[in-house]
């Protein structure tokens, strides 16, 4: 019996898509299945004024298939020499979505973030005062802090100290990756929302190091063990508005992984929508499957759903390849470990 799912066009509320060559040979990947997607500010040097923003939006269209409908959501990159009033001219201008807080050394490309929060706290306040949500890779950085507690240590440390100073800002924690955050999403109002990506949803921490270290399935954050694993499932299946799809997906070259010291970053935008689709299944979810990849992310950014719709069909398997090309070298594709069958139509 074949099965058949049509949904609204989803969007991916955290995305990678780089610059140069590499942007042009992965902008496809998500142009495919999304309609819109939040488009991550951490290339070198760093999206930090509208005007750069500006500018890398002008580049991403200039990528853009043809007759690709497409829209970009762009951020900032929050430092602490960011300009208040810069960044509200241009959240009021909509050229820009959200302005996203990487601790100072926390991820790829991350050393002009924030290391003393202090410093932003003006910058901070008047995002809540205009609405303009903040987004939070949510590890600390601290050398004494063991890499698989980063998360659930800078919510007690960090977040939840500026949740309670600036109570009107709208945030976003980034990737979750914990049982921890996903308590910490459930027990907060409507100004917090989280995002799961697909990778997080399938791997755990056995899967990057039993057998031999796999490069393939190192990002960042981290996976972690089993139960955390099972409680994002929990949470992305569940119908609760507050999660929504981050893909995160991060390409980097094949030469940038397979290294004595590698890259994060899982590449996911091809097979995401397969991907997910089998996962929901599993859970026995399918009916939350548009929630979480169609609405609940509009919902929490302001913004209107997608008029046009994806179709999901149950059948043979899909051969997705296993890398991308690209003039940077190429990217390998995230493998699930499981065949996928959910073949994805516009
Ligand atoms: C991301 C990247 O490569 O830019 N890497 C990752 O492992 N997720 C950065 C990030 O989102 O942390
Ligand atoms: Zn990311």
């Amino acid at each position: 019996m074949s099965q058949i799912l049509t949904i609204r066009t989803p969007d991916d509320w955290h995305l990678h898509l780089r610059d140069g060559a590499m942007l042009r040979a992965v902008l496809p990947e998500t142009t495919r299945h999304f309609a819109r997607a939040i488009i991550m500010p951490n290339l070198v040097p760093p999206v930090i004024t509208g005007a750069d923003a500006r500018a890398y939006q002008g580049r991403i269209m200039d990528a853009l298939p043809e007759n690709s409908n497409f829209t970009p959501l762009m951020t900032l990159y929050l430092t602490e020499d960011t300009d208040a009033d810069d960044l509200a001219a241009a959240h009021k201008s909509g050229l820009i979505h959200a302005v996203k807080l990487y601790p100072a050394g926390a991820t790829t490309n991350s050393a002009s973030g924030v290391a003393d929060f202090d410093k932003v706290r003006g910058v901070l306040d008047r995002m809540a005062e205009i609405g303009c949500p903040l987004l939070v890779h949510g590890e600390v950085t601290d050398a004494d802090i063991d890499i698989f507690d980063r998360e659930a240590v800078f919510i007690d440390r960090v977040l939840d100290p500026i949740r309670r100073t600036t109570p009107d800002l709208r945030v976003v924690m980034e990737h979750i990756t914990t049982s921890q955050g996903v308590d910490y999403v459930r027990g907060a109002g409507k100004n917090l929302a989280a995002t799961i990506t697909t990778h997080h949803l399938i791997i755990n921490r056995n899967h990057i190091l039993v057998g031999g270290i796999k490069p393939h399935y190192y990002c960042l954050p981290v996976a972690k063990r089993e139960s955390h694993r099972l409680a994002l499932r929990a949470a992305a299946t569940s119908g609760d508005a507050r999660f929504f799809l981050g893909t995160d997906s991060a390409p980097h070259t094949d030469a940038g992984k397979l290294s004595a010291c590698g890259c994060a970053g899982c590449f996911t935008a091809t097979n995401t929508m397969s991907i997910l689709a089998q996962v929901f299944e599993d859970e026995q979810a399918l009916n939350t499957l548009e929630g979480f990849t169609s609405l609940n992310g509009p919902a929490f950014y302001g913004l209107p759903v997608n008029e046009t719709t994806l179709t999901l069909t149950k059948g043979t398997a899909i051969d997705y390849g296993e890398k991308i090309i690209t003039e940077e070298g190429e990217v390998t594709l995230f493998d699930p470990g499981f065949s996928l069958h959910w073949h994805v139509t516009p």
